[in-house]
């Protein structure tokens, strides 16, 4: 062979090897680094179209521990029980995925969830029963008594569907029921692709929904000790740790889910959120939970990771007397209501007088407030967002109660 013809060879072969490997690099890692031929099916083929038109979400996806640990796209787009079937492409998919995509491989995740407020109760705070199966709400009373069973709520029914659709849903439908017989979404902490822990541990996750004024749990966190040692110092903190072997090595500081959540130095990790909760905060007179000892005695044991029982008995002691004399103070104002009603100067359906709204402001915002912020570190939520405006609506309804009578007997 000439020389020249070998040379055309070899340069030919180097371009067609340089090629492959070029081509290759531009692959989805995904679809190079298949373990199995199966594997390849399903998230090689995935990957081929979508990381054309939906990059981000095969590049997440390359991310998650799932890829690393071979759970492809179709371990959960493929329907599950009870889900729509779809052919797409040559593969048979749900388009609607829910907690039952999770549940095959996270039984156990699911079920402690279920027991949760983040479920059906999630769900009933805003439309009541309806869309739950008898069944469901049974399950649901026995870990959160009065949580399902109740009516839908006067003011999402007030402000009507679009109101309830892009408002109350968006954060209440983390407790869904869907139609597949589930309920909930796991992707609301979790996002659909990352499958992260990371993200489940930062504040700003929890914050979606835990914000504003009738439940500023993310405000009151940001102010409080916890949230500025969070901030300086989340870059030391490892929040990818597993969660079987978390320890305050990995968390130093806690977030949300630490307190909440976490299993931190083997002290149990959970997915119900009710499971450290002593009083119902959220309701306008707060009574003890059933399980208040054992409750509390189970935040103590986290907090006691960090702290020494003297603070925590302290923030503990102080925060109770928060919740006495804010129920003592949304208890006056409740009977000054009940007053107006029994007397016949208050009638209409809720919602229909001016002081209906100042009544409701006054345990709904200013009263969780205070009680929030007292458990949490919020000095300022406890006063100035708490304390003093419920001070100021108590001057509001004495003086709207007492127009009101006046106007009742002249109008006799
Ligand atoms: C041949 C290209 C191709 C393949 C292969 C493919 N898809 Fe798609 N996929 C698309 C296109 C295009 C759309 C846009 C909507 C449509 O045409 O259905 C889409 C839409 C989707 C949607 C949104 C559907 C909806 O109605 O909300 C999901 C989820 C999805 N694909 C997942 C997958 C999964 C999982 C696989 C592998 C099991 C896969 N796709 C394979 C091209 C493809
Ligand atoms: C851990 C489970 C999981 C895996 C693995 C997974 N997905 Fe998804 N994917 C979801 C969920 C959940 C949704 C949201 C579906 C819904 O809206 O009901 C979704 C939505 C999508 C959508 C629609 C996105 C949009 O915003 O319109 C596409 C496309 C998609 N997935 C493609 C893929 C591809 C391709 C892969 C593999 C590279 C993959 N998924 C792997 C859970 C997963
Ligand atoms: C086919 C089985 C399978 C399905 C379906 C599945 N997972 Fe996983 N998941 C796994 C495996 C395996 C791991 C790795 C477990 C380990 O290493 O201990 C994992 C790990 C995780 C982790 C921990 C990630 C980390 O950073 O440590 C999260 C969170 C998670 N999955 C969420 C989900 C969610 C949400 C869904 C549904 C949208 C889902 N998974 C669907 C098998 C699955
Ligand atoms: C920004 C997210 C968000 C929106 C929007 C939202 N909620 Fe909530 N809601 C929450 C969170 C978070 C809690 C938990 C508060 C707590 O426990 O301190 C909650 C608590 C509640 C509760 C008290 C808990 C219970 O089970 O009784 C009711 C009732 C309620 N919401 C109804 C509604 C209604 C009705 C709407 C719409 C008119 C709505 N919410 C809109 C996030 C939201
Ligand atoms: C998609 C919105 C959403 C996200 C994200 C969310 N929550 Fe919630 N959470 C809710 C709603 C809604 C409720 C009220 C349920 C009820 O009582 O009706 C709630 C209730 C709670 C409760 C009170 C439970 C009880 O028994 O009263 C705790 C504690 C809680 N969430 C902690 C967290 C933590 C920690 C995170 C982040 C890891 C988080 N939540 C993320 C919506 C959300
Ligand atoms: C309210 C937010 C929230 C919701 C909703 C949620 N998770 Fe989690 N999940 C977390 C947090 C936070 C952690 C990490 C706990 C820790 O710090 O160790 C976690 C951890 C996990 C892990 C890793 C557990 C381990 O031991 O390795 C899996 C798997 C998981 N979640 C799956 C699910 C599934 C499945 C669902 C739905 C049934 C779900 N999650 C719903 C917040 C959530
Ligand atoms: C240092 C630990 C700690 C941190 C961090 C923390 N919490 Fe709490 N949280 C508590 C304690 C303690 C209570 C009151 C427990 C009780 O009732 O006994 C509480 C109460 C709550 C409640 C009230 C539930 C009800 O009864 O209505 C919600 C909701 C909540 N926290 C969500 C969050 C969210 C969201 C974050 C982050 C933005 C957060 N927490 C950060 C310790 C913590
Ligand atoms: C993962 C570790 C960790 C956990 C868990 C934890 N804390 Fe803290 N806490 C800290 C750190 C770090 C500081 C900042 C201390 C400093 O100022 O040096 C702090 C500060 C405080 C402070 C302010 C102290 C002061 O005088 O300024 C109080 C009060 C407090 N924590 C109470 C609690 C309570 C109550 C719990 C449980 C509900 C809890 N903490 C859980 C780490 C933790």
């Amino acid at each position: 062979m000439p020389f020249r013809t070998v040379f055309i060879a070899v340069v030919i072969a180097f371009a067609l090897v340089l090629g492959a490997f070029l081509f290759n690099q531009a692959r989805p890692k995904v679809e190079t680094e298949q373990p199995s031929a199966a594997l390849i099916r399903a998230s090689g083929k995935c990957a081929e179209c979508h990381l054309r038109t939906q990059y981000s979400v095969v590049h997440e996806y390359e991310m998650s521990v799932h890829a690393r640990k071979g759970v492809n796209c179709l371990d959960c787009h493929q329907p599950a029980v009870g889900q729509q079937k779809k052919d797409h492409h040559g593969f048979v998919i749900s388009t609607s995925l829910t907690a039952g995509n999770c549940r095959s491989c996270h039984e156990n995740i699911y079920q402690q969830f279920l027991r949760s407020r983040h479920a059906a109760p999630a769900w009933a705070a805003v439309y009541g029963e309806k869309g739950l199966t008898a069944e469901q709400v049974n399950f649901s009373e026995t870990y959160q008594p009065g949580g399902t069973r109740r009516p839908p709520n006067p003011i999402a029914h007030l402000e009507g569907g679009s109101a309830m659709t892009s408002g109350c849903e968006q954060c209440h439908s983390v407790g869904k029921p869907n139609d597949d017989g589930t309920i909930g979404t796991c992707t609301a902490c979790h996002t659909r692709h990352t499958s992260s822990v990371r993200i489940a541990r930062l504040p700003s996750t929890c914050g979606q929904c835990h914000m504003g004024p009738d439940h500023s749990q993310i405000e009151i966190y940001e102010e409080s000790k916890h949230g500025v040692m969070f901030q300086a110092q989340e870059r030391l903190l490892n929040l990818d740790a597993p969660p079987k072997t978390l320890t305050t090595r990995d968390m130093f500081v806690p977030t949300c889910a630490t307190c909440h959540m976490s299993g931190i130095n083997g002290v149990g990790v959970t997915h119900d959120t009710s499971e450290r909760l002593s009083y119902y905060l959220a309701n306008a007179i707060s009574g003890k939970r059933p399980n208040y000892a054992e409750a509390q005695a189970r935040m103590k044991q986290v907090c006691s990771q960090c702290h020494t029982p003297a603070i925590i008995d302290r923030v503990y002691s102080q925060a109770e007397q928060v919740v006495e004399v804010t129920n003592q103070r949304v208890l006056s104002a409740q009977e000054l209501m009940d007053g107006l009603h029994k007397d016949g100067i208050l009638t209409g359906p809720a919602f229909s007088h001016p002081i209906d709204f100042v009544y409701f402001n006054l345990w709904h915002y200013d009263g969780r407030t205070s009680k929030h912020g007292a458990f949490m570190g919020g000095a300022d939520f406890v006063q100035w967002h708490g304390n003093y405006p419920m001070l100021e609506r108590t001057v509001q309804l004495d003086s709207m109660a007492t127009a009101l009578r006046r106007e009742h007997a002249r109008s006799k």
